[in-house]
C-alpha cells in the first residue's frame, strides 16, 4: 500500500477512535467481490435488459413477466453468493459502535445483513421482499424460486419485487432515518457507489453541510463523482481497505 494510504487509514482511524456515530453508505461495489454484477460496469446486470424494461413502472405495466423473469434471475445469483471481508468488516465496525452505527444501503441483495449487520437501512428495497399490486403487503419470501408470477397470500393479487425502480420515491420512513444517521455522523462512509443515483447521492455533501467536523472518506475502485465531496479517498478493493481500517481501531 502506497505511504499516502497509509496516512489516510491513520486519519481515519485516528477519527473513528473518538467518535460516537459511524454512518456508511454502500453501492453494488461492497458486493463485487462476492460476486453480484455491479451496475454500470461493462458486465453489468442491466446489459441485454433496456433499463426501461425492468426497472420503471411503466415496464412492469407493459410486461410484468418479463420484470419478474429479470428479478428470478438475480434472486437466483444472490441466492448463491456470501458476504466478502468488506461485508464482515462493517458488521466488525457496528459492534464497535453499537446503536451509533447506521448503514444505509442501495443495495438489494441483504448481504449485510447476512454478514450479521442488524442496523441497515435498505434505501432501493430488497430482492428478498415481494409487494402486493393490491392490498401493497410486503413479504418476505426469502430466495428460494418463485412461481413466475407469484401471488400475495392475503388477497391472492399478483406481487411484484419491492424494489424501488426509476421514477419511483424512496420508502419515506427509510429516507429519513437515513438523513437523521448521515446528519449526525462523525464519521460517514461512502463506499462502492458510482454516486450519480439521486436521492442516495445526495447524502455525501448532506453529512459534510450539517456538520463541517465530520470526516468524510471515499472507498471505490477508481475516483467517481463522489470524490470531489470527501475529505479522502482509498481506490482499491472494499474487501481489501475495510479489514486494514478495522485493523487499527
Ligand atoms: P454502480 O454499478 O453504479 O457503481 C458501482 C461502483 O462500485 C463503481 O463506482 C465501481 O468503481 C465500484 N466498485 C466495483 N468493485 C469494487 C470493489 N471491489 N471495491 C470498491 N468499489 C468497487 O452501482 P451503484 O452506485 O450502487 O438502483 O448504483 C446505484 C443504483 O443504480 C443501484 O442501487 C440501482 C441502480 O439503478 C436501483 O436498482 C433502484
Amino acid at each position: 500500500m502506497p505511504m499516502l494510504d497509509q496516512e489516510k487509514i491513520e486519519t481515519i482511524t485516528q477519527r473513528l477512535r473518538k467518535a460516537n456515530s459511524v454512518t456508511v453508505l454502500t453501492g453494488a461495489g461492497i458486493s463485487a467481490e462476492s460476486g453480484v454484477p455491479t451496475f454500470r460496469a461493462s458486465d453489468g446486470l442491466w446489459e441485454g435488459h433496456p433499463i426501461q424494461e425492468v426497472a420503471t413502472p411503466r415496464g412492469w405495466y407493459r410486461n410484468p413477466e418479463n420484470v419478474w423473469r429479470f428479478y428470478h434471475a438475480r434472486r437466483a445469483n444472490v441466492a448463491t453468493v456470501k458476504p466478502n471481508p468488506g461485508h464482515v468488516a462493517l458488521k466488525q465496525l457496528e459492534d464497535r459502535f453499537g446503536d451509533g452505527f447506521t448503514l444505509i444501503t442501495q443495495n438489494v441483495d441483504g448481504l449485510h445483513q447476512q454478514a450479521g449487520c442488524r442496523n441497515v437501512l435498505e434505501l432501493h428495497g430488497a430482492l428478498r421482499e415481494v409487494r402486493c399490486t393490491k392490498c401493497q403487503r410486503v413479504e418476505d419470501r426469502g430466495l428460494e424460486p418463485l412461481d413466475l408470477m407469484p401471488i400475495c397470500t392475503t388477497c391472492r393479487a399478483n406481487v411484484r419485487p419491492n424494489i424501488v425502480w426509476f421514477e419511483e420515491a424512496l420508502p419515506e420512513l427509510i429516507w429519513s432515518k437515513s438523513v437523521d444517521a448521515t446528519v449526525a455522523s462523525d464519521v460517514f462512509f461512502v463506499i462502492g457507489t458510482s454516486a450519480v443515483v439521486y436521492p442516495a447521492a445526495g447524502l455525501i455533501p448532506m453529512a459534510k453541510r450539517y456538520n463541517p467536523e465530520t470526516l468524510t472518506v471515499e472507498i471505490n475502485l477508481t475516483r467517481t463523482d463522489a470524490s470531489e465531496m470527501v475529505d479522502l479517498g482509498i481506490y482499491g478493493k472494499a474487501g481489501e481497505i475495510l479489514p486494514i481500517i478495522l485493523r487499527g481501531i
